[in-house]
């Protein structure tokens, strides 16, 4: 059966895409490199918490939706959409080679009256400085043989009150006729489309909502490190903020930034902007506060066990939470991760628990969950709260633990023996 879409990278942001067309009645088919990966999705095993098996399997038996590792079967789709990574390279500059490396391989099978989309968050002129001369290598001409659009993914793992339907999606396309193509795509399924003028202001938007965040986070985290000098409660303050009804949204101070988003994407605009010798100061400063966190935590680690006449070297530590954010095991780019190195290299003995993540294996930790029981907590000479997933029950950790350091604020301290961030 021919697909009428075809998702490039079936990863957090593809599979989800895949399973909202299919369930919207579209034939889809996912291709990706990871022939494991591949083999799980025909089998209905969903390697990303947000589609439950069941749903994936429902859709794969349904012959709706399959996963390949063939490149032939885009030249089959209707539309080709992109949601590979674009990660940073070692130098902190955009690292667009696997996005390239599978457009190539797009172009050599391009058809007329094809659309091809890009999801994937990237720097403005990327879909039209980058994608569009790859693909009108083998002579077909973009805007005018086939159809190319710039949508990109807003999705939040974990997240429950908005989905893929209701969130509305942003598109915008090299030529009118590109957006117009690319809107009666995607209104399959979504409720909501903004057309925008084009596919610079599309990847624009995405980078300026996530650097939103990341210039907020850095804004609460560095209020947190001040209102700890002065003997204030951040948690407090933010609260009491967030009272006005008008002109204020709260933010959470925290551990640090993770995940494949807040750490990386902002560095995408800082990197074009230099093309016109712009320096975006905001987008570095907020890097260099959220950065700090890790080391700032492991120091409140420090000064909590200094305060019991304790070192770190040779204390038992308990982290708990790994991931980057809460109910979800993803660890790309944790805060958790330098904050464990640190605290290792000062000479504690750190253990984990994450019903998340069972197996922690970096560069340098190679560690297993350890199981919640009141002995491990009773055990630990502190109990370090990096992440606060819901299925751990943090009132009997209050309950058990000889020190809590909490840099959630969500431990409940009722006999004094929680530091909070
Ligand atoms: N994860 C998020 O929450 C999120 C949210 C919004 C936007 N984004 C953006 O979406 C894009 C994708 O992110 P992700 O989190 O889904 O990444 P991911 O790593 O979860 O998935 C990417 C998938 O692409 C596959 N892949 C790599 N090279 C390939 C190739 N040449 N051909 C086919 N498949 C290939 C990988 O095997 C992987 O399965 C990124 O630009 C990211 O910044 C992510």
């Amino acid at each position: 059966m021919s697909a009428q879409i075809a998702i490039v990278g079936a990863g957090y942001v593809g599979l989800p895409l895949a399973v909202a067309f299919a369930e919207a009645g579209r034939n889809v088919v996912c291709l990706d490199i990871d022939q494991a990966l591949v083999e799980a999705i025909n089998r209905g095993r969903s390697h990303v918490e947000d589609v439950a098996d069941e749903t994936l399997a429902g859709l794969v038996d349904e012959g709706c939706l399959r996963a390949s590792t063939d490149p032939a079967v885009c030249a089959e789709a209707d539309a080709v959409l992109l949601c590979l990574p674009t990660p940073l390279s070692t130098n902190r500059e955009p690292d667009l080679s696997i996005l390239e490396a599978a457009v190539r391989t797009l172009a050599d099978q391009l058809r007329p009256g094809q659309l091809i989309i890009l999801e994937s968050t990237t720097y403005p002129g990327t879909t039209r400085e980058v994608l569009a001369p790859i693909l009108e290598q083998g002579g077909l001409v973009a805007g005018r043989d086939f159809h190319l659009a710039m949508s990109p993914e807003r999705i939040d793992p974990g997240r429950r009150d908005w989905t893929m339907k209701t969130t509305p999606k942003v598109v915008g396309g090299l030529t009118p006729a590109c957006t117009e193509r690319a809107i009666e795509l995607y209104s399959a399924f979504a409720e909501r489309i903004v057309r925008v003028s084009s596919c610079e202001a599309a990847e624009l938007t995405k980078l300026l909502e996530n650097i939103f965040r990341s210039v907020n986070i850095a804004l609460v985290n560095e209020l947190a490190m001040l209102c700890h000098r002065m003997g204030l409660d951040v948690w407090e303050v933010v609260d009491a903020a967030a009272t006005k009804p008008y002109g204020f949204m709260p933010f959470s101070p925290g551990p640090g930034l993770g995940g494949h988003c807040l750490p990386i994407d902002p560095f995408y605009l800082s990197w074009k902007a230099r093309e016109y010798d712009f320096p975006v100061e905001f987008i570095e400063l907020a890097g260099k506060v959220n950065q700090h966190m890790p080391y700032y935590c492991a120091e409140r680690v420090a000064q909590a066990l200094n305060d019991q006449a304790k070192a770190v070297r040779g204390s038992s530590l308990l982290i708990l939470g790994v991931s980057y954010k809460s109910n979800v095991g993803d660890l790309r780019e944790s805060p958790a991760l330098k904050l464990i190195q640190l605290l290792r290299e000062a000479g504690a003995d750190v253990s984990y628990h994450d019903p998340h993540v069972p197996n922690l294996a970096s560069e340098s930790i190679d560690l297993e969950s350890v199981e919640l029981t009141d002995e491990a907590l009773q055990r630990a000479d502190a109990v370090c709260v990096v992440t606060a997933h819901a299925a751990v029950d943090h009132a009997r950790v209050a309950e058990q633990a000889r020190l809590v350091v909490d840099f959630r604020n969500v431990v409940p301290d009722r006999n004094g023996k929680v530091v909070v961030l």
